[in-house]
């Protein structure tokens, strides 16, 4: 068969071709989450550390945190938005995820993105609490710019990073996703959720998908399933209620497909 040369360099995980942007094993791998509390299990499950604010890679100011850790062959970086500097909660919705995926994708320059998070789920569409979706597509479902083509803009739908191998080995669902900057569903939202053909409803995916399309790295969105829109329970009560046991589904839902990831190349995936 084929011979490589003799001065040929051999195979390196560490500096894939650079002919062939994606064709060694993935190496930096970049989760973007957006609340403290979904992200700390995680955090000790890889055995990540914080980096220091001496040495961060993020302009001074700025509220967004960065964990990192090698988690068996991955060099793994876990980046949230932080604390709002008035509230003093998370910054969820999309203008901070927007911003920490921007900076992070610059500082870090990972072969690939995953963004974990909590989200609504509709019934009608076969979704109940608990569920690990992956996004097959994002949209936003309240950005209404009713004039020709900017309508189209503003909804910003698009297909996300196809998995067809870790759709097969993995057990989620698939499904499309919807965002918005609200937690609730105003009756203009519901409309343009359906329009979406969404199964679920979150606050960053679409905003991540925009970012991480712009600098052409392929993304993943795992999202559970923390409350049923289209249920009786208030929104807002049955997410918090939930919040730490969905957690945990999600932990279990991000370790394994970190786990698959691991010694794959994007093409394997
Ligand atoms: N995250 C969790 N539940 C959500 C919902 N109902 N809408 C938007 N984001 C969510």
């Amino acid at each position: 068969g084929f011979k490589l040369p003799a001065m040929a360099p051999p195979p390196s995980s560490e500096q894939p071709d650079a002919a062939a942007p994606g064709a060694g094993a993935i190496s930096r791998v970049l989760v973007v989450m957006a609340m403290e509390k979904e992200a700390m299990p995680l955090v000790n499950k890889f055995k990540l550390v914080e980096a220091p604010a001496r040495e961060s890679i993020f302009p001074k100011g700025a509220p967004w945190t960065r964990f990192y850790g090698i988690y068996k062959d991955l060099h793994l970086d876990l980046v949230m938005p932080g604390k709002d500097a008035v509230f003093g909660v998370d910054s969820v919705g999309t203008v901070s995820a927007a911003l920490v995926t921007y900076a992070s994708i610059q500082a870090l320059k990972p072969d690939l993105i995953i963004n974990a998070g909590t989200a609504g789920g509709f019934k009608a569409k076969g979704a109940s609490v608990k569920d690990v979706f992956l996004a097959s597509d994002v949209a936003f479902h309240d950005r209404r710019i009713p004039i020709p083509v900017f309508d189209m803009y503003g909804i910003g739908a698009r297909k996300t990073f196809a998995a067809p191998n870790i759709l097969n080995e993995l057990n989620f669902k698939l499904g499309k996703l919807s965002t918005g900057d609200s937690l609730d569903m105003s009756p203009q939202d519901e409309e343009a959720i359906l329009s979406n053909d969404a199964t679920i409803k979150d606050m960053e995916g679409a905003a991540v998908a925009y970012v991480a399309d712009m600098f052409s790295t392929p993304a993943i969105f795992v999202k559970a399933v923390t409350d049923i829109v289209d249920g009786d329970k208030p929104t807002a009560e049955e997410f918090l209620n939930n919040l730490i046991s969905v957690t945990a589904a999600l932990d279990v839902a991000v370790t394994k497909l970190v786990d698959f990831i691991c010694g794959k190349r994007i093409s394997d995936l």
